[in-house]
C-alpha cells in the first residue's frame, strides 16, 4: 500500500481530513449496520440535541506502525468501555463494545495510506465520537444518535524533545462535585476553554485543577491526567470520582509495577503535598507524558528538582517503556496491541 505523499515528521497536532470515517445511525432503538463514507460532512436539523443541549460523548486513541511494520491500535478495548460509561451517563445508547472495535478496525484499514511511518514520530489520532441528531426542543435526550469516527494523522506532541512545562493552579473547577468530570463529554472541554485561553494569556501552558468540592486535592488538567514521582522513587497518582479514567495513566501505573519493579499507587493526593515530590508530568493519549517543571500557585512557585530541561529519570523510563510497547519493541501484556494489518 502506497503511503500519502507527505512530510510525516513536520506535521503538528491538527485536523487533516483523511478519505474514510465511519458512521452508524441510531433510529427506533437500534443501530444501523454502519458504514465507511468519503464524507467529511455533517447536516443536522437545526433543533439537534447535540445542538441544543451538547449531548455528545467522544474518545481519542491513536494507530501505531510498529518496528516491523504492522499497524496496530493500544487497548482499544478500553476506549470502547469508557464511551459506553460516557454515553450511559448522559442517556445515549451504548454502542457495542465489539462494533467499536470493528469499526476502528475498519477505519484504520481503509486509511492505511495515512498511517505515518514508524520512526516519523508521527501517529493516526482516532476520534470515536456520537451525538444527538434529531430535533429536541423540551429538555430531554434525542431519540436518534450518530456515532462516528474521523481519523487524522497526527505529529508529535513534542517538536524537538519532550521540554518540562509550566502550569498553574485554576481558580475555576472543570468538574462539579457528583456531575460529568469522570466521563468523556463535549461539555467537560466547553467548560475549560474559558480557563485554558485565560491560562495561555497569563503565561501558562496548562491549568492544574484542585477538586471541586474541597480545594484540596489534585484532580487534572483540562486534558490529561497528573503523575508524580515521589522523592524515595514511588509512581502516584491521584484517585477521583471526578477525573477521567486516563487508560494512559491506567497503563504507566502498570508498567511502573510490572516493567520497571517500582512501587505505584492511585490515592488521594493533597496539593500541600505536591511541593515534596521529585517529578510531576501529564498523561494522555497525546503525549503519553509531558514533564511538569514549575506549578505556579497564586504567585508561588513550586519547582521540581527535575527542572525545566529535561524529564526527570523516572519519568523518562515510564514514557521509554510504554512507546516501546506501543511501537512494538517492548513485548507488550496480553491484549493491550491490536494488529489491524
Ligand atoms: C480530561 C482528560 N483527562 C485525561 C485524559 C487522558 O486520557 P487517555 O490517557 O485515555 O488519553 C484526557 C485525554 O483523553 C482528557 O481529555
Amino acid at each position: 500500500m502506497e503511503k500519502k505523499n507527505i512530510d510525516w515528521s513536520s506535521i503538528g497536532f491538527g485536523y487533516m481530513p483523511t478519505d474514510y470515517r465511519y458512521v452508524s445511525n441510531f433510529k427506533d432503538g437500534k443501530w444501523d449496520e454502519g458504514t465507511l463514507s468519503t464524507d467529511p460532512n455533517i447536516v443536522l436539523n437545526e433543533c439537534a440535541g447535540v445542538l441544543q443541549y451538547s449531548q455528545s460523548v467522544f474518545e481519542g486513541l491513536k494507530a501505531y506502525t510498529t518496528e516491523d511494520g504492522h499497524i496496530v491500535t493500544f487497548r482499544p478495548d478500553l476506549n470502547a468501555e469508557r464511551i459506553a460509561a460516557s454515553a450511559a451517563r448522559l442517556e445515549m445508547p451504548v454502542f457495542p463494545k465489539e462494533r467499536f472495535i470493528d469499526a476502528v478496525n475498519q477505519v484504520v484499514k481503509a486509511n492505511a495510506a495515512w498511517v505515518p511511518p514508524y520512526g516519523s514520530g508521527a501517529t493516526l489520532y482516532l476520534r470515536p465520537y456520537m451525538f444527538g441528531s434529531n430535533a429536541v426542543i423540551g429538555v430531554k435526550p434525542a431519540d436518534e444518535y450518530q456515532f462516528r469516527i474521523l481519523t487524522t494523522p497526527v505529529g508529535p506532541y513534542f517538536k524537538g524533545g519532550a521540554k518540562p512545562i509550566t502550569i498553574r493552579v485554576s481558580d475555576f473547577d472543570r468538574a462539579a462535585p457528583c456531575g460529568t468530570g469522570n466521563i468523556k463529554a463535549g461539555l467537560n472541554y466547553a467548560m475549560s476553554l474559558h480557563a485554558i485561553v485565560d491560562a495561555h494569556k497569563q503565561g501558562f501552558d496548562e491549568n492544574m485543577y484542585l477538586d471541586p468540592k474541597t480545594r484540596t486535592k489534585v484532580e487534572e488538567t483540562g486534558g490529561a491526567n497528573f503523575i508524580f514521582v515521589t522523592k524515595d522513587g514511588k509512581v502516584v497518582t491521584p484517585k477521583s470520582d471526578s477525573i477521567l479514567p486516563s487508560i494512559t495513566r491506567r497503563s504507566l501505573i502498570y508498567v511502573a509495577k510490572e516493567y520497571l519493579g517500582l512501587e505505584a499507587e492511585e490515592r488521594e493526593i493533597y496539593f500541600d503535598e505536591v511541593k515534596d515530590f521529585a517529578e510531576c508530568g501529564l498523561c494522555g493519549t497525546a503525549a503519553v507524558i509531558s514533564p511538569v517543571g514549575k506549578i505556579n500557585d497564586h504567585g508561588k512557585e513550586i519547582c521540581f528538582p527535575s527542572g525545566m530541561e529535561k524529564m526527570g529519570p523516572v519519568i523518562q523510563k515510564l514514557y521509554d517503556t510504554l512507546t516501546g510497547i506501543q511501537m512494538g519493541r517492548i513485548e507488550a501484556p496480553e491484549g493491550w496491541i491490536h494488529v489491524i494489518e
